[in-house]
């Protein structure tokens, strides 16, 4: 199957979810294959930076939480919680260590090569990798994201002053005062880290609510959760600069329609507006290949740039920046390089958050499922349950919450589906499940769901779809 002008049938650019997946699956249909790493460790933001070591801070800091906020007491467990940060630190590194060396067993049990070093383009099929060169018929740029700077904010890891999501997880000491620009996922994510450990948390948001891209509604009860968690939310509020000048930093804050500025003190701030596409020195012109406005590289339906042999998954491409959006362009990618169909259906790519309740959805909003349906609301039906309702959910003392679906009137076939729950993004897979195989909310409502168990609570949000939940 190799063409033998080339070293390798696919390099692929990056080895984050979207590049060592997409190793592996072209490997597997028996591609030559390689794949160039700039960091020291295989696995890309979501294993080394990202995804891994904040689910680690956020699991551990759970514990610390549910021992301090009184959760423990009530379920007749007395415990006196001591900090010890070192530890929890070790067991993140650990996770991450274990992960990644993960990915490099499994390239050596598929065969894929792994380049060190920078890639940059010479042209479409030869690739400059550290101080070799690889030609290959076809690349894949999986060359992932980077956080995206705000003007007049220097972010310094070392510092551990001002940080970005990487210098957020490697904090040494627990911050007296922390202040969180932006609130959405990561701020959301980390500041609650930060929280129950004892920092006092400032979330300053420009829009006038949490996590854009969710359902208003769970927007609205995002607020009203972290707020009595105890965080502060400055809400349509935007930063302008933060000076730093010793061991604190003052930020000026105003409103985002414009008006009075203000300053705030803090011990710690941690910048998460956003993150924009790699594409920096990755020698995009030497191939004749621009970005968007977004900086993003466009693809066609099956992952193609409009470079010849050159293709582009994960969040160098347009679409949510998530682990599993990547990983299964990467593997659809692979698939269509090997001549065979890879298909990723975009409108079910579900999201979650990880604190504490979890926040999911997939599919469309409310908003969105009206406007899809030309405005007219009364061509939307929906469903809401909530957790407090949920036998489970309600034994384990996790009340907060709810699920709603939302379907097509007309026909009954599930839009969307939103969730706040303890377990909410384990959840939402069953719905996402459904919703690939075109289901009702009847389908749900009628099929067997175990007791008790939060999912239950998706049963009666079908239910409630149609009027007749049985539990409220
Ligand atoms: P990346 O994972 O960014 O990997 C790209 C790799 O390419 C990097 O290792 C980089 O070093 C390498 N690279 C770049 N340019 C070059 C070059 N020219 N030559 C060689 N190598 C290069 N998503 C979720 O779905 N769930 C989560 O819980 C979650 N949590 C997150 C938490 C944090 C703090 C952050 C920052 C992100 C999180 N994400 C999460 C997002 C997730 O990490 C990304 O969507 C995902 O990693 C994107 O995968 P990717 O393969 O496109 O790119
Ligand atoms: P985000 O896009 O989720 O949120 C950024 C927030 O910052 C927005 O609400 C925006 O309005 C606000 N903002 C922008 N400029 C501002 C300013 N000057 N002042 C105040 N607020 C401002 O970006 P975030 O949290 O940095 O995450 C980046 C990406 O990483 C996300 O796209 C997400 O997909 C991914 N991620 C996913 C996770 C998950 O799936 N659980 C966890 C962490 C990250």
């Amino acid at each position: 199957m190799s063409d033998t002008n080339y070293d390798y049938d696919v390099l692929v650019i990056g080895s984050g979810p979207g590049g060592y997946v997409a190793a592996i699956r072209a490997a597997q249909l028996g591609l030559k294959t390689a794949c160039a790493e700039s960091r020291e460790t295989l696995g890309g933001t979501c294993l080394n930076v990202g995804c891994i070591p904040s689910k680690a801070m956020l699991h551990a800091s759970e514990f610390f939480d549910a021992a301090t906020n009184g959760t423990m007491k009530e379920m007749g467990i007395d415990v006196t919680p001591k900090l010890n940060l070192d530890q929890m630190h070790a067991q993140r590194r650990d996770a991450v260590d274990g992960l990644t060396g993960g990915i490099e067993f499994l390239f050596k049990k598929n065969k894929v090569d792994w380049k060190k070093g920078h890639a940059t383009f010479e042209d479409a099929h030869t690739v400059k990798v550290g101080d070799d060169t690889v030609s290959a018929k076809n690349v894949i740029i999986a060359t992932g994201s980077s956080v995206t700077p705000l003007p007049n904010v220097e972010v310094d890891n070392e510092k551990q002053i001002v940080v970005d999501s990487t210098g957020a997880l490697e904090l040494a000491k627990v911050p007296k005062k922390m202040v969180v620009i932006g609130g959405g996922v990561i701020g959301l994510e980390l500041g609650s880290v930060w929280r129950r450990l004892g920092s006092e948390v400032i979330v300053v948001e420009f829009l006038d609510k949490l996590l854009p891209g969710m359902d208003d509604d769970v927007r609205k009860e995002a607020a009203k959760i972290f707020k009595k968690q105890g965080m502060e939310l400055r809400l349509s509020t935007k930063v302008t600069g933060v000076a730093v000048k010793g061991k604190k930093a003052t930020l000026t804050l105003e409103p985002s329609a414009g008006g009075e500025e203000e300053t705030l003190d803090a011990d710690c701030v941690l910048v998460s507006i956003g993150r924009r596409p790699n594409t920096e020195g990755l020698g995009l012109e030497n191939i004749g290949l621009e970005t968007n406005k977004q900086g993003q590289i466009e693809i066609d339906h099956d992952f193609r740039t409009k470079v010849e042999g050159v293709w582009a998954i994960g969040d160098v491409v347009p679409g949510p920046m998530l682990a599993h959006k990547a990983e299964d362009e990467g593997i659809a990618c692979a698939e269509n390089v090997a001549g065979q169909t890879g298909i990723v259906n975009h409108d079910l790519i579900p999201g979650v958050v990880y604190t504490w309740p979890e926040f999911a959805g997939v599919g469309l909003t409310t908003e969105e499922a009206i406007e899809k349906m030309g405005g007219d609301k009364a061509k939307v039906k929906i469903g809401k349950f909530p957790m407090m309702a949920n036998s489970r959910a309600k034994t384990n003392h996790e009340p907060e919450g709810f699920v709603k679906i939302i379907a097509e009137a007309e026909t009954d076939r599930v839009l969307g589906v939103w969730a706040i729950a303890s377990v909410a993004g384990t959840m939402i897979s069953q719905a996402t499940q459904a919703m690939e195989f075109g289901a009702t909310s009847e389908d749900i409502a009628y099929t067997c769901h175990a007791h008790p168990t939060h999912s239950e609570a998706i049963k009666e949000a079908a239910m409630a779809v149609q009027g007749k939940p049985i539990h409220i």
